[in-house]
Formats: C-alpha cells, structure tokens, sequence
C-alpha cells in the first residue's frame, strides 16, 4: 500500500466492488521489465508496426482544420458509414450506421458498455477461459457474476456446447466469445459457432463477441457471429482499430447491436464519454478508407512471426499448439515443474524475457505462459535462444532440445528488487 493510501482515514471506505476487484495479472510483469535493461518483452498484446503513415496524415491533416469539437454521441456518421460498409463486405452482415453502430473508446469502453446494459446485479455471464483480462471485471463491476468455463489446449482452446450446457443457470444472461483468442490464439470454426448461437437462441440468451482479433486469422476466414442464421438479434459485436489497423493508442472501437440494445448502451455512453476523440474518429475513416494494403501486410508479417516462435518454443521443449489467430503464443510449461508465475518470474530475472504467467487469464491458464510475437523476427530468434537454454537449465529432464541454440552470456547478475504491483 502506498503512503498516500495509509493516510486514508478510516471512515473513508471503497465500494466493495473497487475493493474485490483484482489487480491485472499483466501489469505485474511489465513493471518490473520496464526497470530492467536488455530486456526482450514478449509481453505486450500491441502491435509492434506504427499506425500506418496515410492515417496519421489524416489526423495531422484534421487537427490543421481546426476540428477539435466534440462529435455526435454515436461518432462521426461517415464513419459509422465505413464501418457498416466494412462489415458488409467482409462478413455480409449489416448494421444500419444511424442506430445500429456507437463509435466507442476501443471494445474496452465497448465491452463495459454491453454488460452494464443488459445485467443487472446476480445475472450470470458465461465466459470461456483463458481469456482477455477485462471480460470478467467488466461483469462483476456491473454486480453480474461471471461463471467461468475452462477450456484446454488438448480442446484447442475452443468452448463446446456441453460445457455451456454444464455452466447454464436460471440467472444465465449472456455468453462472452472472444475468437480470435488473448491469450490462446484460439479461433472457432463456422459450425462450432454455429452450435453455439443455436445454445443461445435455445436458452434466450445474449452473446457478446469480442472480434478484434477478426482481421489476424491465419489459416482461414473469420466468422463474423453476427452473420449467423439467429445470431444478430442477440449478438453485440466489440470491435476497433486497434489491432489490425495498429491503432491502439488512439482508443477507437465500436459496437454494433439492434436499436433497442444499441440505445440502451448509447445513453450510458453520452453520459460517460460523450463521444471519441474526434481527431482519432478522423484517423479511423482513413483506417477504412486506405488502410487495407497496410492491413495485410502486417498480417503476412504476424504470420511469419508465428511460425517462427511455435516452433521454436516447441523445439525449446515447450508443447505449443499452432495458434490460428491473433498474435499470441500459449505454450504449456508443465513439464518445466515450475507453476506458470514461477517461470515467467524466474525467466525474466535469468534471461531477460517477459512473458505473462497464463493464470493472468484465469482458468485453464496455469502450466501456460502467453508470448506475443508481435515483435521483430530478430528479437523473437533471440527470445528463443534464451527461453531454450532457460528451458534445459530449470528442467533437467526435459529432452535436449531439437535445435543447436547458440549460448548468450548469462544475465542472472544484475537482478533489480522487484516492484510491487
Ligand atoms: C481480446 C481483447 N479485447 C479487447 C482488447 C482491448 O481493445 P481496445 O484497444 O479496442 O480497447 C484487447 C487488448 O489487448 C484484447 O486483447
């Protein structure tokens, strides 16, 4: 606890919820590599490329305009134009720019946005894990409780109907999906989606898809769940620019509903936001107008990258199945011995590369650790040699590795004191 918080005088307590609430499993980690040198981070789930030069031109070109007022609630109706013209094109699904689509601050804002506007305290959200780190605060800050469902790498990280059917209660509400998978990589099939829309039309429920992975596929096309026959009516999709577009720093997503839901997550939102910054809503038209070229390069890119790091964590003695989306790695370390916090602390001290421990990600997550490849193929090679020589250090029975890795000096030495976080 810092000074400032001891001063607090006694009688002036926090919500419960703000209490309850746990810290992100990621920070931990970046904090303490940001105090360390020659650190290779595979820790980070941004891009590594910057926001394509055509739309940065775009918001200088916006700012010398002078246009620096707020903008419709909703955002800017050409680009909720773009957007709707977008999906169409890509998934055929289409969503009336007017009242169907609100520009958001990234499907972070977006994902709060959903839950506050369909739960109410004690409803029930299922929600598959490994997963993205705000599914579950963004249901428990609304007093909705999350029900967990763990899913495996033997199971390729894909939720199956019987384990819905096993977790639904008479307060279930709403499923999350969040494929492509932070952290696992994990995408699902058209059918396999399928099934579950069907679970939902059955059971009267809501799904939430957070699709911002939707452009980061690898080995075939992404189903938009919207686009399936039931879906749309009960579908809020979460999506944004900022992976595949590498915007993330200028905080724009959307989300996409029927009217009436759409409205109910409009007026929550002009009260807390207003609306995006109008010089990243400039920014993101050009995203949909230009942005297409630099898009797929940066996917050809990614995929190079992923084949580079699986194998070599495979080669390292770490089973890694070959992720089909996003640009993370899921590697399980069981065989190391050590628990997943152990080896992404004890291979940041001694090697200096960050991972994040899986059990940031909650069930299912421990015996894994998630290692972005969205870095250079440069630092991934030497990320390798030193997950590699880590690997044959801490498990001595694991097998030699497949590979000749060359030696780099050791960098046990000059460990700094952890931080707290
Ligand atoms: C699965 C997933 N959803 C949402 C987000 C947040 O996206 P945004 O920048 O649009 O708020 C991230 C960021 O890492 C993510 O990995």
């Amino acid at each position: 606890m810092s000074n400032e918080a001891d001063r607090t005088p006694p009688h002036l307590t926090l919500s419960r919820i703000a209490r309850d609430l746990p810290p992100s499993g990621i920070r931990k980690f970046f904090d303490i590599a940001a105090q360390m040198h020659d650190v290779i981070s595979l820790s980070v789930g941004e891009p590594d490329f910057a926001t394509p030069w055509g739309v940065r031109e775009a918001a200088i070109y916006s700012l010398e305009r002078g246009q620096t007022t707020y903008t419709s609630n909703f955002g800017i109706l050409e680009l909720r134009q773009l957007i709707s013209r977008h999906l169409d094109t890509l998934y055929g699904v289409r969503y009336r720019p007017e009242e169907e689509i609100l520009v958001t601050v990234g499907v972070s804002e977006g994902m709060d946005l959903a839950m506050r506007a369909i739960l109410d305290p004690g409803d029930e959200v299922i929600v598959p894990e490994p997963c993205y780190v705000s599914y579950k605060p963004c249901i428990s800050l609304t007093g909705g409780v999350p029900v967990g469902v763990r899913t495996t790498m033997e199971n390729e990280f894909r939720v199956t109907v019987a384990q819905l059917e096993a977790a639904l209660t008479p307060r279930t509400r709403a499923i999350v999906l969040g494929y492509p998978s932070n952290p696992t990589g994990a995408t699902m099939p058209r059918e396999a989606l399928r099934e579950i829309v069907d679970f939902a039309v059955k059971h009267g429920l809501y799904l939430v898809s957070d699709e911002i992975y939707d452009r980061l596929t690898y080995d075939g096309a992404h189903t938009c769940v919207a686009s399936l026959p039931g879906a749309r009516e009960r579908t809020i999709l979460l999506n944004g620019f900022s992976k595949a577009y590498a915007m993330t720093g200028w905080r724009v997503g959307y989300v996409c509903a029927p009217p009436a839901l759409l409205n109910a997550m409009y007026k929550i939102h002009s009260y807390t936001i207003m609306c995006v910054p109008t010089t990243s809503q400039k920014a993101a038209i050009e995203a949909l107008k230009s942005g297409e070229p630099a898009v797929r390069d940066m996917v050809g890119q990614y995929n190079q990258r992923r084949r580079l790091i699986v194998d070599g964590l495979n080669n390292a003695g770490l089973d890694c199945h070959l992720p089909s989306g996003a640009f993370y790695a899921f590697p399980s370390i069981k065989r190391t011995g050590l628990t997943s916090e152990e080896f992404a602390e004890r291979l940041l001290f001694d090697e200096h590369v960050a991972v994040v421990p899986g059990t940031a990600f909650g069930l299912g997550g421990e015996g894994h650790i998630r290692c972005s490849y969205a870095t250079s193929l440069a630092k991934i090679e030497e990320a390798l040699h030193r997950i590699t020589r880590f690997v044959g250090k801490v498990s001595p029975n694991a097998p030699a590795p497949r590979r000749t890795v060359e030696t780099a000096p050791t960098r046990a030495q000059n460990r700094p004191s952890p931080v707290k976080s």
